[in-house]
């Protein structure tokens, strides 16, 4: 477990930006920074992040919370793993205290194979460095590729020894746990069966497991998650016979989700962001290559059919994509489907050709460093042209072939959410294929509605993976909880809202001296509130908002001061801190942060109104709910006695909000 003073000291350090920032591309706007936000998909940024409070807040799926907040959300992480990863970020050293053996249990499992990952990346990378068989064909390998040094440790290259238990062995002797080794995907457990190619025997062998490395006789290139942890590996076989796989990769685990990696981000995602545009290439190789002649902004889906997901991590940075993949058969299939995928989420897609059986790696090597920039920009070509070409290529202006191909442009065309940028490109279609407008028109028209009919007629919204989606063409629509007469939900809120915001704030309030006379009182918000409350004994129905209240009272009598802002959103409680952050971030406007601060300094003139009309509206409707439940008594034909006193509660009741309401209505009208 981690001390408190460290779990204080990290929270005093980390700054949310740079958290928030290795994730997710932030632009200044006014104090506030503004992204696209991670957690749900979205074109237009709605993802704030306040330096200031050290919060973030999604204005469009909600979510929002402090930095360990974030990282517990984006990295599945658990709260303590959370805070091992930012002091590791902030070279904070912490002091563990010792677990119990329940405890250590439960360590979270994912943490462990982080862990087992990136001490199989060091190690791989130092039997590049440090054996014989590492130097000579590893490393040996990776010279003659042209690789330089710098690059290969920028990437954490590396060789795994040809021997089948060599990795696991050491690891396992230096105290990591099968277990882990296996569920990372280092290491495969073989029970029963025999190894796949060793010969029968009889009698079979008892079914005692074994572990043997994936990963053996292979240079190693570790996949990093976005934030730069290993959480897989790809190996590349240096046998030249076909009977191998060129590639071994990590098989999906809890840590590595293939179709939402992509390889190369971590170390690409800085320079997409200012190049403005992503490069998307199909080898580990390629991105390798690029970095080494200063083209940065690469990625590769290394080896899987790109996926939405992915496509998602490129839109968080930017919408321009250029694709690049071989110009076989296979690398073409590959470009088509990946060219509609990306015009189907939205992007501005081009296609980038390399001459003569040239990939990005090769050509890398003839150019400079500028010209092969200029190379990428200039040469790249627009979806339409570069499908005009494959499509017709070969078919000597046959008409039939011409018109397939132009339907299937129109295909393509046809599934890019804008409108107008699908009229710009069907009269690029036009031009390029030189026919009419018109015609074009009219059959992107019938795709269309063929299309929107089939969808309509799908029976779920669901999507493939699960996330909930909204059909298309349809706006979501939001519905709001019903607020039931026996609630004080809202007003309960507003009192807790005004509290966190403002709760140290000073007011002055009339009241009397000893002898009577009337004097000026200056208290603190949270004190007024607490005093006016507690005065009609009111108790707040929700459980949180309660938590809240009782922690302002028990601060200020032991301390005499008010909790601050920080206090709640560090809470431990994550209720309480999540409930705070969405406080702090939404009083009422809630798509504009800047004119938020803007409120907010209107409001603190008005606070006193704002304060007593929260107390009033609160206790208004707690006499709602009495009088509402005292009149379902009187309609149950009570005894006499206690209908006598149910009548006279009711008289006492309705005067009461009577007198509420009109100094309810004093403080609206002021
Ligand atoms: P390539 O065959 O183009 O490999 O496959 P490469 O990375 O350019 O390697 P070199 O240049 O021959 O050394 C492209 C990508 O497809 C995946 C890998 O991610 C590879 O980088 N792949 C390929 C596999 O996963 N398994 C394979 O057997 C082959
Ligand atoms: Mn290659």
């Amino acid at each position: 477990m981690i001390k408190k003073e460290d779990i204080d000291k990290i929270f005093e350090t980390v700054r949310i930006e740079e958290v928030v920032g290795d994730y997710v591309s932030l632009k200044k706007r006014g104090v506030n920074l503004i992204g696209c936000c991670p957690f749900h998909n979205e074109k237009t940024p709605s993802f704030y992040v306040s330096p200031v409070k050290g919060i973030y807040k999604c204005f469009g799926c909600g979510k929002g919370g402090h930095a360990v907040n974030f990282i517990m959300e984006h990295d599945k992480l658990s709260y303590p793993d959370a805070l091992r990863y930012l002091a590791k970020k902030y070279n904070i050293e912490i002091v563990e205290k010792e677990l119990t053996p329940e405890e250590s249990v439960h360590q979270n499992e994912r943490e462990s194979l982080y862990v087992v990952s990136s001490y199989a990346q060091k190690h791989f990378s130092e039997n590049l460095y440090n054996t014989d068989e590492g130097k000579s064909v590893g490393l040996g390998y990776f010279k003659e590729r042209g690789l330089r040094e710098d690059i290969i440790q920028k990437f954490q290259l590396g060789y795994s020894i040809n021997h089948r238990t060599a990795f696991t062995d050491i690891a396992i002797a230096t105290g990591y746990k099968t277990e882990y080794l296996v569920k990372a995907g280092l290491t495969i457990e073989y029970r029963n069966e025999p190894e796949p190619g060793a010969a029968p025997q009889n009698p079979p062998a008892k079914a005692e497991a074994r572990y043997v490395d994936r990963f053996w006789g292979r240079v190693m290139f570790p996949i990093h998650n976005q934030s730069g942890r290993v959480i897989g590996f790809g190996g590349r076989t240096l046998r030249t016979d076909k009977k191998t796989s060129k590639y071994v990769n990590s098989p999906e685990t809890d840590i590595y989700h293939k179709s939402n990696v992509l390889y190369g981000l971590f170390h690409s995602k800085n320079a997409i962001s200012q190049e403005k545009f992503c490069f998307l290439v199909e080898g580990y190789m390629d991105v390798i290559a690029l970095h080494q002649a200063g083209v940065e902004n690469v990625v590769s889906s290394s080896g899987t059919a790109l996926t939405g997901g992915q496509i998602k991590l490129i839109q968080r940075y930017t919408n321009d994509i250029i694709v690049s993949y071989d110009g076989d058969q296979a690398g073409i299939n590959a470009a088509l489907k990946g060219i509609d995928l990306l015009l189907e989420e939205g992007m501005n897609v081009k296609v980038l050709s390399f001459p003569d059986g040239h990939d990005p790696d090769s050509y890398s090597k003839l150019v400079t460093t500028e010209e092969l920039k200029t190379f990428i920009k200039d040469k790249a070509q627009n979806f339409i042209s570069y499908k005009a070409e494959i499509l017709t290529k070969g078919t000597q202006n046959d008409p039939l072939k011409k018109a397939a191909a132009i339907v299937n442009i129109v295909e393509s065309i046809a599934l890019i959410p804008e409108a107008i940028y699908r009229s710009v490109y069907i009269k690029e279609c036009s031009r390029i294929m030189d026919v009419e407008e018109q015609i074009l028109l009219s059959e992107l028209n019938k795709i269309r509605s063929k299309k929107f009919n089939e969808k309509r007629n799908q029976p779920t919204p669901y999507s493939d993976n699960g996330n909930m989606e909204a059909p298309p063409e349809e706006p979501v629509v939001e519905t709001r909880k019903e607020v039931s007469v026996a609630d004080a939900e809202h007003q309960e809120r507003d009192i807790i809202r005004i509290m966190i915001n403002f709760g140290d704030k000073m007011v002055t309030i009339a009241s009397e001296d000893e002898e009577g006379k009337p004097i000026d009182v200056e208290i603190t918000t949270a004190e007024l509130i607490i005093h006016e409350l507690q005065h009609d004994a009111i108790q707040l129905e929700n459980l949180v908002y309660n938590s809240v209240f009782n922690e302002f009272v028990a601060c200020i009598e032991k301390h005499q001061t008010v909790p601050d802002q920080k206090f709640f959103i560090n809470h431990e409680n994550i209720a309480i801190c999540s409930l705070t952050v969405d406080l702090l971030s939404s009083p009422y406007n809630l798509s504009n942060w800047e004119q938020h601060d803007i409120f907010i300094t209107m409001e603190e003139d008005v606070l006193k109104k704002s304060i007593y009309n929260a107390i009033y509206s609160l206790k208004s409707r707690k006499l709602e709910i009495m009088i509402h439940d005292n009149q379902k008594r009187l309609k149950e034909d009570p005894p006499e006695e206690e209908l006598l006193m149910l009548m006279q509660t009711q008289v006492q009741l309705l005067q009461a909000k009577k007198m509420l309401n009109a100094l309810l209505g004093r403080i609206v009208v002021k």
